[in-house]
């Protein structure tokens, strides 16, 4: 039968992968997509590693406007990364009548209405399975296979690199800015880790798995965003002494009044499934109203782990590229005039439960003022611990968790907190999801 053509668009980690994994399991790919899928072309800056790659088998080019208006090429697959370029030969791609895989969530986050909306008036379609936790197959799971349900909430260590930095922290008890430096050294975190340790790349992620869980559009410049650069030491050790881990969660959730979408360090119960995954692995827990809980594990990212995702697309895009685009699965899993633009709700709308570590003189009436302030402001106590203070000092910590409350009642509660004589210096507060 005739080959689907693909015209590859960067063939560095990922790229180089998906040559490969196409390549090695060519027959079986093939008798599951009903025809071969074969990598014609080939564009990268750089035409020597393309050479080395690919083995001269392919069509080479450092033109990659070259392949997207290429009239044997039937589907484009983006692995450039980032907005710019990448944005302007996706939507060239689509205005020729190509479909598109790509992995690039920060596109997709910042972009997306812009790209499905285009995509949707030509009648192709724009996979984008490698875009969220690597080789999990999240977006599959969300779109399809959940779709029976109202989906309630997801939470993700959808971050490799965090992960890998946070359970270094915990493990070995060493601070972050040291962590760091080793996952750069190990080849984890990139030598600009910017997107992934303050929570951005993350939050692309949580932004597109929003979308397709509730059927809204794309609301990045809605979430809110907060990484691990702060993030001490000392509270990694008090969680687990009260029997929580800190993670980098994306959190969505559905409200009466909205959605919240946010990434954040989180305390959650070690008991966790989720909380017991470790390393730069990656992992989305979901909670459907019919199906209950339902957590996918695996690597989110590595060449053949995310190669894996992107074939998966290549075979979805080749068995339904011939099928009437209104019989194919919507972009963001409702159909296109069924999204609805329900917001976001600003931070100190969210509803969670918190950590507090506070710093006091070891003084009587100390504790008394504290919870006096919490009870007024209709926040319990869940748990606590008080530290004896250290050999000559007049100072000790004092950690609390609390139940829920709303974030802006959470905040008015602690800035009175700080305002008494005996307590010293900021509050650290964390947020706390049971995830039940
Ligand atoms: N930089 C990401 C991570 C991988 O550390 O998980 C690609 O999404």
């Amino acid at each position: 039968m005739k080959p689907i053509n693909v015209g590859l668009l960067g063939i560095g980690t990922v790229g180089g992968g998906t040559f490969n994994v196409l390549k090695r399991n060519e027959e079986e790919i093939t008798r599951r997509a009903g025809r071969p899928i074969r990598i014609t072309t080939v564009a990268d800056k750089n035409l020597e590693l393309a050479r080395s790659v690919t083995g001269g088998a392919v069509k080479l080019t450092d033109d990659a406007f070259a392949v997207v208006a290429d009239p044997e090429i039937d589907i484009v697959v983006e692995l450039i990364g980032g907005y710019g370029v990448a944005r302007e030969l996706v939507l060239k791609a689509i205005e020729n009548g190509k479909h598109v895989v790509t992995a690039n969530k920060a596109l997709l986050a910042v972009h997306g209405n812009e790209i499905f909306a285009a995509a949707q008036k030509k009648g192709v379609m724009v996979a984008f399975e490698a875009a969220v936790a690597g080789g999990i197959p999240i977006i599959k799971a969300l779109r399809e296979g959940l779709t029976a349900n109202r989906i309630q909430w997801l939470a993700g260590i959808i971050n490799g690199t965090t992960n890998f930095i946070l359970s270094e922290m915990r493990d070995k008890g060493l601070p972050f800015a040291e962590v760091l430096k080793q996952a750069q050294a190990l080849g984890y975190a990139e030598a600009d880790p910017t997107f992934d340790i303050e929570g951005v790349d993350a939050a692309h992620k949580a932004t597109i798995m929003s979308a397709i869980a509730f059927g809204i559009p794309m609301q990045f410049d809605k979430a809110h965003v907060e990484g691990i650069t702060s993030l001490e030491s000392a509270d990694i050790t008090y969680a687990e002494q009260l029997g929580y881990r800190i993670k980098l969660l994306g959190i969505a959730r559905r409200r009466d009044n909205g959605v919240e979408l946010r990434v954040h360090p989180t305390l959650i119960p070690a008991k966790r499934l989720i909380a017991n995954v470790e390393g730069a692995m990656n992992a989305v827990l979901v909670q459907g109203d019919a199906v209950g809980a339902t957590l996918y594990y695996g690597k989110g990212a590595g060449a053949e782990p995310t190669a894996s995702a992107v074939i998966a697309d290549l075979v979805d895009v080749t068995r339904l590229h011939t099928a009437d685009p209104e019989h194919r699965v919507p972009h963001l899993a409702f159909q296109p005039d069924q999204v609805r633009d329900v917001a976001v709700l600003p931070i100190d709308e969210v509803v969670t439960s918190y950590y507090l570590r506070l710093r006091v003189e070891d003084k009587p009436g100390v504790l008394a003022d504290i919870t006096r302030i919490l009870a007024d402001s209709d926040i319990s106590i869940d748990a606590m611990i008080q530290k004896e203070p250290a050999e000559g000092e007049t100072q000790t910590d004092i950690i609390m968790l609390t139940h829920q409350t709303v974030e802006k009642n959470a905040n008015a509660a602690i800035a009175r907190i700080e305002a008494l004589p005996v307590v010293c210096g900021k509050v650290t507060r964390l947020r706390l999801e049971n995830l039940q």
